[in-house]
C-alpha cells in the first residue's frame, strides 16, 4: 500500500486553471523507468488501459484488470515526481453503479498514490462522475472513440465524422463537465467537433486525434517513441526507438558470438590479498 501525498506534484486545480491557456502536455506511462524520463517534460501522466495492448500484447483493452492497473499505476507514481498521475479504470470495474465505481476507484487511489482516475463514457456516466467527485475522487472523462466500447462501435473508428453525431457528443461533454469531471479526453473525432466542445465546456479538453485547438494533447508514449508496430494516423513519431532497440540487440548478438563481449572492463578480477601488517 502506498497512498503517498506529494505536494510538489501538479494538482487537479492547476490542471483546471490551464483551461484556454498554455496547452497541457500529457503522455501515457506504464512503468517506472520511462515515467522518470518523461516526467520533467509533461503536466500529466496517464496510466492508460492501453497497457493491455502495449505491455501485454492484447488485441483490445477489455482483458485489462484492476490489479494490472494498480501494479502499473504504483510503478509510475514511484518513477515520477512532478506530473499529475491519472490511472484508467478498466472495463468492468465502474460501469455497474456509482458505488462499484467508488469502491474500485478508492482502491486505485489508496494502492497507487495517484491523484485521479479516468473512465470512459459521456452522459451515461455523469451520475457516477458526480458521485466520485463528491467523495474526493477527481475524475477525467473520455469521449469520442472509447476503446472499451469497441464491440458496440464495431471497431476502433473515429467518431463524429457525420455532423448528425455532433449534438450527442456535445451533450456528453457538457454532462461530464457539469457532473464535476476535471478534464475530458476527446479521442479520434472530427476536428470541428473537438473545436466546438473545447469552446463550450468549462474544463480542459485533452485531444488525441482530435484538434490542435484542444486545451492539451495526449499520445501513447510507445507510439510517439516509434516502438509500436502499427500506429493510427493521428500519431506522430518523435523518435525511432524501435529501430534503435533492434539495432542494439543485433550488435549485442554479434559481439557475444565473436566473444568480444564481455570484455575486460565488463568482468570482475580476483582481488589481491592484503598483506597482514607486521607487529
Ligand atoms: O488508455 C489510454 O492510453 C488512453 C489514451 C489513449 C487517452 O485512454
Amino acid at each position: 500500500m502506498s497512498a503517498q501525498v506529494n505536494i510538489k506534484r501538479t494538482s487537479v486545480p492547476q490542471i483546471i486553471a490551464r483551461k484556454g491557456g498554455e496547452p497541457l502536455v500529457c503522455l501515457t506511462s506504464y512503468h517506472a523507468h520511462t515515467a522518470r524520463l518523461i516526467d520533467p517534460y509533461v503536466d500529466l501522466l496517464l496510466v492508460g488501459d492501453s497497457l493491455g495492448m502495449v505491455m501485454y500484447g492484447m488485441e483490445t483493452t477489455l482483458g485489462v484488470t484492476l490489479d494490472m492497473m494498480i501494479a502499473h499505476g504504483a510503478a509510475v507514481v514511484r518513477g515520477s515526481q512532478k506530473a499529475l498521475i491519472v490511472v484508467d479504470m478498466p472495463f468492468g470495474s465502474y460501469e455497474e453503479s456509482p458505488t462499484q465505481a467508488f469502491h474500485n476507484a478508492a482502491r486505485v487511489l489508496k494502492e497507487t498514490g495517484c491523484q485521479a482516475i479516468k473512465l470512459e463514457g459521456g452522459s451515461r456516466m455523469a451520475e457516477t462522475v458526480h458521485y466520485l467527485t463528491q467523495r474526493g475522487i477527481p475524475v477525467m472523462g473520455h469521449i469520442g472513440l472509447t476503446p472499451q466500447n469497441v464491440n458496440v462501435l464495431g471497431g476502433f473508428k473515429a467518431q463524429g465524422l457525420a455532423q448528425e453525431e455532433w449534438a450527442a457528443l456535445q451533450i456528453d461533454a457538457q454532462d461530464l463537465a457539469q457532473a464535476g469531471a476535471f478534464s475530458i479526453v476527446l479521442e479520434a473525432m472530427a476536428a470541428g467537433l473537438a473545436d466546438k466542445i473545447t469552446a463550450a465546456v468549462s474544463v480542459p479538453t485533452i485531444g488525441i486525434g482530435a484538434s490542435a485547438a484542444c486545451d492539451g494533447q495526449i499520445l501513447v508514449s510507445e507510439d510517439m517513441l516509434g516502438l509500436s508496430p502499427k500506429v493510427p494516423r493521428f500519431v506522430k513519431e518523435f523518435a525511432t526507438l524501435g529501430a534503435q532497440i533492434a539495432g542494439a540487440a543485433e550488435a549485442y548478438g554479434r559481439e557475444v558470438r565473436a566473444r568480444r563481449f564481455p570484455s575486460a572492463e565488463n568482468t570482475y578480477t580476483t582481488k589481491s590479498k592484503k598483506k597482514e601488517p607486521t607487529k
